[in-house]
């Protein structure tokens, strides 16, 4: 038997990235690799990475900059770039770091193991296809070991919807459903293993068709009903929406699904119908707010969560102010903004863009009032009761921290339990980024 080799896997992005990495990791299993987190120790680095804003692309070239010095070290190290960054740039990047082994796009992750036979030759592996076959069934099968209690579960890859700022489609690819079964049989597996709360992912997880035994297909909230009947697993979460996939059988869910957690990522970019346009998000400031009200009819306690971009091309400050005036009218308990960052390829990075100073001015608005929405939101939650799912040891003597139904993270004091345990817990004190409380 030759000796386990070391996998060292840094992910970038999403949490699509984050699945993909520990199947990588699982599938490099099979090739003899265990993971580590001690970089010194690595045989083979592999960056997962993402493309969706410059700064985010650039990161990977100033990382592998910086393997120069390991490399050196030990000359037969292997470094492997995956992820959008890989399936954008391709041997661009070999180019532009020569040191670079292998590049393999996000489609084409179950022919890893084969790439670093490759490599070990002395060869370079480079692969962005987009095949036909299912990479989530050829990736080896997952292993048996207990595991952290909330997970990830890709159940749809790709987008279709082509925002005009958006790499994603090109990077993803189209969007395909993984059919109902195997979703099933990937979540048993995973309650196996000692997973409570499974989070559904696509980049546009609620437009999911997949197919059904009977060959027909199904809907996000066909495939939640399914989930709902898995013993053992206790909650179902699912992320990123788009608001025109809002369908009425998922929103119906949402009121009547107990296993289904009541939060919401529905991402609205602008509030301006001129920007929403020219973003080619196929809907309106106006089309959203009615989603968001349906939603809050079936649960009224759901809390939402947003993507804001500022500095769009074109846009004024009284666009920007239209962004201002939804949020205020939504109250979001959680949202992720970003400058407008060009990319190449996409239709924006044709348009003029907003001065840069503008355009930070205008984030740095946004968020204080974000962060004002947030803090409102999460001090609302002292004295009240929620369900923690315990996921590791806190910092203080006795103390767990776990997550409650509406994501907020929440210290539990007062015998709080084991990990993977879920307890009704009273929160007593509303801390800078989560919560703490003591168990009921
Ligand atoms: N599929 C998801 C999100 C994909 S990317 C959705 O449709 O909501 C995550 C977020 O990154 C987006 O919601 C958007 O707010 C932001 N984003 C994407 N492209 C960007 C760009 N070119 N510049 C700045 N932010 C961007
Ligand atoms: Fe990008 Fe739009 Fe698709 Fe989301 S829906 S991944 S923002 S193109
Ligand atoms: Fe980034 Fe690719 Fe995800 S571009 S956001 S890692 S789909």
């Amino acid at each position: 038997m030759s000796e386990t080799k070391k996998l060292f896997i840094k992910t970038y992005g999403c949490q699509m990235n984050v699945y993909d990495s520990e199947r990588m990791a699982e599938a490099m299993g099979g090739a003899g690799y265990e993971t580590t987190t001690a970089i010194e120790d690595a045989d083979m680095i592999l960056l997962n990475t993402c493309h969706i804003r410059e700064k985010a692309a650039e990161k990977v070239y100033s990382e592998l900059g910086r393997f120069k010095g390991l490399k050196e070290a030990k000359p037969d190290l292997k470094i492997g770039v995956a992820g959008c960054v890989a399936q954008a740039e391709g041997e661009e990047i070999v180019r532009r770091q020569p040191m670079v082994d292998l590049v393999v796009g996000p489609q084409a992750y179950h022919r890893l193991p084969e790439m670093e036979e490759k490599i070990r030759t002395g060869a370079r592996a480079l692969d962005t296809d987009f095949p036909e076959e299912d990479k989530f069934e050829l990736l080896k099968s997952r292993p048996k070991g207990k595991r952290a209690p909330a997970a990830f579960l890709t159940v749809q890859e790709g987008c279709d919807k082509f925002c005009a700022f958006c790499v994603v489609p090109y990077t993803r690819g189209a969007e395909v459903s993984r059919p109902v079964d195997r979703v099933l049989s990937e979540a048993r597996d995973l309650v196996d293993r000692g997973v409570r709360e499974i989070t559904l992912l696509g980049q546009n997880v609620n437009a999911y068709h997949g197919e059904g035994r009977d060959g027909r297909s199904r809907s996000l909230a066909d495939l939640v009903w399914e989930l709902d009947k898995v013993e053992g697993l206790e909650r179902i979460r699912f992320t990123t929406s788009h608001p025109n996939d809002m369908q009425d059988d998922l929103i119906a869910a949402h009121g009547e699904c107990k296993k289904l957690m009541p939060y919401l990522h529905l991402p609205v970019q602008s509030g301006s119908d001129k920007i929403l346009k020219r973003m080619n998000r196929s809907h309106t400031a106006e089309s959203y707010l009615r989603v968001i009200e349906r939603i809050r009819a079936a649960r009224p306690d759901i809390l939402l969560s947003g993507d804001f971009i500022v500095g769009f091309p074109e846009e004024t400050e009284e666009d920007f102010q239209a962004t201002l005036d939804l949020i205020k009218e939504v109250k979001y308990g959680q949202a992720y903004s970003f400058k407008y960052s060009t990319r190449p390829g996409t239709p924006a990075a044709e348009r003029p863009l907003v001065d840069d100073a503008e355009a930070s001015d205008r984030l740095q608005r946004l968020q204080a009032l974000i962060t004002q929405q947030q803090r409102d939101i999460q001090n609302s939650m002292v004295g009240r009761e929620v369900s923690v799912l315990l996921e590791k040891t806190g910092r203080l003597e006795g103390q767990m921290v776990g997550k409650s139904e509406y994501l907020h993270a929440v210290h539990v004091g007062g015998n709080p339990g084991a990990v993977g345990d879920i307890v009704r817990t009273r929160i007593v004190e509303s801390l800078t980024n989560s919560l703490a409380g003591v168990r009921i």
